[in-house]
């Protein structure tokens, strides 16, 4: 992930309050602040409130462009979660903030295979 080095992470002071939302051990965010990522990464500000969502934009940020996740999964063929007859969807239907993630594709393909960490 050589992209990351040039991005300035907002080193932010969190305060206890800003714990608003649960964060298990296995949660992308608290994966993402273990490597100081913060709220503000994701959520555009430090003040989040119930109901808040991340944008796609957000997230590519970092991890985009989107080809670049096309292509490490282009193996899978159709079965590419991130290149698949649904088009670009929301990366948290699949990648939750602060739940276990799930694949969407499983809602209606009960037997496909895709583990989520
Ligand atoms: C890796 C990106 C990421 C980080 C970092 C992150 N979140 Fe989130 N957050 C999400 C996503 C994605 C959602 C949308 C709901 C979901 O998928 O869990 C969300 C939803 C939320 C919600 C709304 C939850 C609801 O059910 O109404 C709150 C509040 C929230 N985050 C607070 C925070 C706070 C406070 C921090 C910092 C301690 C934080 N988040 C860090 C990704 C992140
Ligand atoms: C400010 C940059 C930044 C933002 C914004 C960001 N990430 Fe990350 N993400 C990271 C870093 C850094 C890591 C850890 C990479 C590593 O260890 O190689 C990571 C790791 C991940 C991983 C691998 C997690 C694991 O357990 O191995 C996934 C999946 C991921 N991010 C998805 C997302 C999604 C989805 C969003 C938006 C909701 C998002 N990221 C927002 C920087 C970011
Ligand atoms: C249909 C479900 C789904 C959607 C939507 C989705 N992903 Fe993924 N993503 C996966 C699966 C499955 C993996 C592989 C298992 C894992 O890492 O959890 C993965 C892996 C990743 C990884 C880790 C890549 C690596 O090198 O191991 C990143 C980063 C990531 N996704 C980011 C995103 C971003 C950003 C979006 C939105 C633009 C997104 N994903 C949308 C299912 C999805
Ligand atoms: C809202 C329901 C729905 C969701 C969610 C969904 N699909 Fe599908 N998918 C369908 C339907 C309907 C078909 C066409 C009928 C069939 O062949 O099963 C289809 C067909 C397919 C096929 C070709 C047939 C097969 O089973 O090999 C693939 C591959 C596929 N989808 C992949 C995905 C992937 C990857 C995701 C997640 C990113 C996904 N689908 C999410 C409804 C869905």
């Amino acid at each position: 992930m050589k992209k990351l080095k040039s991005i300035t992470i907002i080193a932010t002071t969190m305060a206890i309050s800003c714990f608003t939302a649960t964060a298990h051990e296995t949660d992308l965010a608290a994966t993402h602040i273990a490597k100081g990522v913060s709220c503000t990464a994701c959520h555009g500000t430090e003040k989040v409130i119930s109901g808040a969502f991340v944008e796609n934009e957000s997230c590519l940020q970092c991890h985009g462009p989107l080809e670049t996740l096309q292509q490490k999964f282009a193996a899978l063929g159709k079965k590419n979660p991130h290149d698949n007859h649904l088009g670009e969807i929301e990366c948290a239907l699949c990648h939750r903030g602060h739940s276990p993630s799930e694949s969407y594709c499983l809602q209606c393909h009960k037997n496909f295979v895709m583990p989520m960490k």
